[in-house]
């Protein structure tokens, strides 16, 4: 799963949704290979956007944001507790040792030039996950940004090639990676493992889509 940085550390981190994400997880994980990347929501955006006041390159403002996703990571496995290993990766070996052991592995950001949309697809890939599902702050993915244009309706289900044309739109810099970054897209049109976009601050539609139900979009071949 992909939590949106946006989803449950937005401004303030909304700790009524982080205890509902523990009983959602507590409920559904059965022991497998599960990862949770965390992103980086507002608080990243904010050093990002200081870190380019200050004339720092777009790598130093990922990896300042990286930091970021870091300690949202920690929050999540600690609130987690037993469910979860109690360390956060910091390489994509890490995270493949960590998944053996049982447990919810929480990780935040790897590597500059990539967002925590592309290190979910390449955990899945490493984990051989059956779906990745991205919790974001829409309903899913829409024709459009539905939060710049009124018009923008939502998408039932779309192809990865449709998601590649859809995301086209979308800025690379730092903190722009909205939908999908083009690390993670390549990724995911090599991978091919679905993606089952839903609202994270609707927990009915997150474990509707951990089931591998319709709950927002689905991008599948
Ligand atoms: N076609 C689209 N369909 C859905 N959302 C879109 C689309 N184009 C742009 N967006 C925007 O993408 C946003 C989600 O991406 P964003 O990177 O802001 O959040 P996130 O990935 O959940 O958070 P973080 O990057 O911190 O993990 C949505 O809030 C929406 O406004
Ligand atoms: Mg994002």
């Amino acid at each position: 799963m992909k939590l949106g940085g946006h989803v449950v550390f937005g401004e303030n981190v909304d700790t009524d949704l982080l205890n509902g994400y523990v009983r959602l997880l507590g409920e559904l994980y059965d022991g497998g290979r599960w990862v949770v990347v965390v992103g980086g929501g507002e608080q990243a955006r904010r050093y990002i956007a200081a870190a380019r006041k200050i004339g720092l390159d777009e790598a130093t403002c990922d990896e300042a944001a990286i930091k970021v996703t870091r300690l949202h990571a920690y929050l999540f496995a600690r609130a987690l507790g037993d469910l979860a290993v109690q360390a956060v990766p910091t390489t994509v070996d890490e995270l493949r040792y960590l998944t053996g052991f049982g447990k919810v592995v929480v990780s935040g950001g790897l590597q500059a030039g990539q967002s925590t949309m592309a290190v979910s697809i390449h955990a899945a890939s490493v984990i051989g996950a059956e779906r990745v599902v991205v919790a974001s702050d829409v309903d899913g993915v829409y024709t459009d940004d539905p939060k710049k244009n009124p018009e923008a309706k939502l998408l039932p289900r779309i192809s990865f090639a449709q998601l590649a044309e859809i995301s086209k739109k979308v800025s690379q810099r730092a903190g722009d990676y909205q939908l999908i970054d083009a690390v993670g897209l390549a990724m995911a049109l090599r991978t091919r493992i679905p993606l089952y976009y839903v609202n994270g601050n609707n927990l009915e539609a997150v474990r509707q889509a951990l089931m591998g139900r319709q709950a927002g979009t689905i991008v599948a071949d």
